[in-house]
C-alpha cells in the first residue's frame, strides 16, 4: 500500500463531530426532547456555511487577478453552481426543523438568550465575501452588523470587508470584456437601434389595434414610452451614473453592457462560460433570498410577534432583510433590457469569429 491505512471514523474526525451536541436543557436538568434536533440542524447549517466559503475561495482566487485564465473559468462556474445546489439542499432542511413545533420550542428557548443566528459568523463571511456592503444592510440595534460577532471574527469580517468582494471583481471582469467594438461592429450602437426598432414595431401594433379605444391606445402607448425611457439611462453614461448614485444600479457603465452583451449572444462558444457564471450568480442571489424568505416564516411561525433571541423584532425584521439584502440585483433588473432573440442584431463575421474556437 502506498499511504497508510486510513480508519472512517478517525478520518471523519467522528469523535468531535458527534460530542459536540450538548443541550442546555440537559444542563439544566429539564431535558426538552426536540433541542437535540434544533442543535443538529444548526450544526448542519454551519457545515454546509464552511463548504459554500470553501468553494467561494476557490473562486475569489480566480476573479481576484487582473488577468483571469480562461482555463480556471469552467471551474470557477462549476463551483458556483456547486454553491447553488447546496444553498437549495439548506432551503429543504427547514422542514426538518419545522417537524419542531412552537410549544416544543419554548420547552428550551427560553435557557438561549442571548445566542442567535445573527451571531452566525460563516453566514456573514458568505455574505460579505459576496459583495454585501454595510451599507446594504438593514440597520439592526444600532451597531454594525459585525458587533454581534467576538473580537477575533471582527477582524476578519474587517478584512474581508477592506478585500475585492466577488461582486467587485466579477464588475473588474466584465468591464474587461473585450468584445463590445470592432472596427466593423459597435454592439451599444446596433443594440440602440434594435430597441428603437421594437419599440416602434410595438407602438404601430397598438396604433393598429381596432378593439383598443383611443383612451386605451393612449395608457398603452404611454407605458410603452416610459420604458422606453428607462432604457435611456443605458444609452448615455452620465443619466445612468446619476441613477447609479441613487443607488438604482450598482455595476459599473462599462460592467452593465457587457452583462448584457453576454446575456444577448450567450450562444456565441466564447460567452457560453460568462454566461453560466452570470446565471449561477443570479441563481446565488435567489436561493439565499429563497432560504431568508423560508427562514423568516419559520421564525413567524415559531415565534409569532414575539422578538427574536438575538433581540430583533423577529420576523419584522428578517422579512426587511430578505427584501434589502441583494447582491446581484442588477443583473434581475438587466431583464427589463432584453430585445426578443429575433430582433437580437446578428453579429458581424469578424466578431462572431472572435467569438469562436477555432481548430
Ligand atoms: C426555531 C428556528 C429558528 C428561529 C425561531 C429563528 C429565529 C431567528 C430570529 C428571530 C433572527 C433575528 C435575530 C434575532 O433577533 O435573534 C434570526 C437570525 C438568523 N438566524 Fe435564525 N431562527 C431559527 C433557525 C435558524 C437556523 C436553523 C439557522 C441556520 C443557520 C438560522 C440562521 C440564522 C441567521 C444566519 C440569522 C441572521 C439573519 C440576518 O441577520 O440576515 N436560524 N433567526
Amino acid at each position: 500500500m502506498k499511504y497508510p491505512p486510513v480508519h472512517y471514523h478517525k478520518y471523519l474526525g467522528l469523535d468531535a463531530l458527534l460530542n459536540s451536541q450538548h443541550p442546555k436543557s440537559v444542563e439544566y436538568k429539564k431535558p426538552a426532547h426536540d433541542e437535540m434536533l434544533f442543535i443538529v440542524v444548526h450544526q448542519t447549517y454551519e457545515l454546509w456555511f464552511k463548504q459554500i466559503i470553501f468553494e467561494l475561495d476557490a473562486v475569489l482566487k480566480t476573479f481576484q487577478k487582473d488577468q483571469i485564465e480562461e482555463t480556471e473559468m469552467g471551474m470557477a462556474s462549476s463551483r458556483l453552481e456547486r454553491i447553488v445546489s447546496i444553498l437549495k439542499l439548506i432551503i429543504g432542511q427547514v422542514d426538518v426543523l419545522e417537524t419542531m413545533t412552537p410549544l416544543d420550542f419554548l420547552d428550551f428557548r427560553d435557557m438561549l438568550y442571548p445566542a442567535s443566528g445573527f451571531q452566525s459568523f460563516q453566514w456573514r463571511l458568505i455574505e460579505t465575501k459576496l459583495g454585501l456592503r454595510i451599507g446594504d444592510r438593514l440597520a439592526y440595534n444600532q451597531a454594525p452588523f459585525f458587533k454581534s460577532l467576538t473580537e477575533e471574527q471582527q477582524n476578519e469580517i474587517q478584512s474581508v470587508l477592506n478585500s475585492s468582494s466577488l461582486f467587485d471583481s466579477l464588475e473588474k471582469w466584465l468591464a474587461r470584456t473585450p468584445f463590445l467594438q470592432d472596427e466593423n461592429f459597435n454592439f451599444w450602437d446596433t443594440y440602440k437601434n434594435a430597441v428603437t426598432t421594437m419599440f416602434n414595431e410595438d407602438i404601430a401594433t397598438v396604433n393598429n389595434n381596432t378593439r383598443l379605444s383611443d383612451e386605451d391606445k393612449k395608457r398603452n402607448i404611454e407605458g410603452l414610452t416610459n420604458t422606453l425611457r428607462s432604457f435611456d439611462a443605458l444609452f448615455d453614461e452620465s443619466a445612468f451614473e446619476k441613477l447609479r448614485g441613487e443607488g438604482q444600479f450598482r455595476l459599473s457603465y462599462k460592467a452593465m453592457h457587457a452583462a448584457l452583451l453576454i446575456q444577448l449572444y450567450r450562444d456565441q462558444p466564447i460567452l457560453q462560460t460568462p454566461f453560466r457564471i452570470i446565471r449561477a450568480l443570479l441563481d446565488i442571489d435567489e436561493t439565499m433570498t429563497t432560504w431568508r424568505y423560508r427562514h423568516a416564516l419559520m421564525a413567524m411561525r415559531m415565534l409569532g410577534q414575539k422578538i427574536g433571541t438575538g433581540g430583533s423584532s423577529g420576523h419584522k425584521y428578517l422579512a426587511e432583510a430578505t427584501a434589502k439584502h441583494k447582491i446581484f440585483g442588477d443583473f434581475f433588473n438587466l431583464t427589463t433590457f432584453f430585445i426578443p432573440r429575433s430582433q437580437v442584431p446578428p453579429l458581424p463575421k469578424s466578431m462572431s469569429d472572435r467569438m469562436s474556437f477555432h481548430y
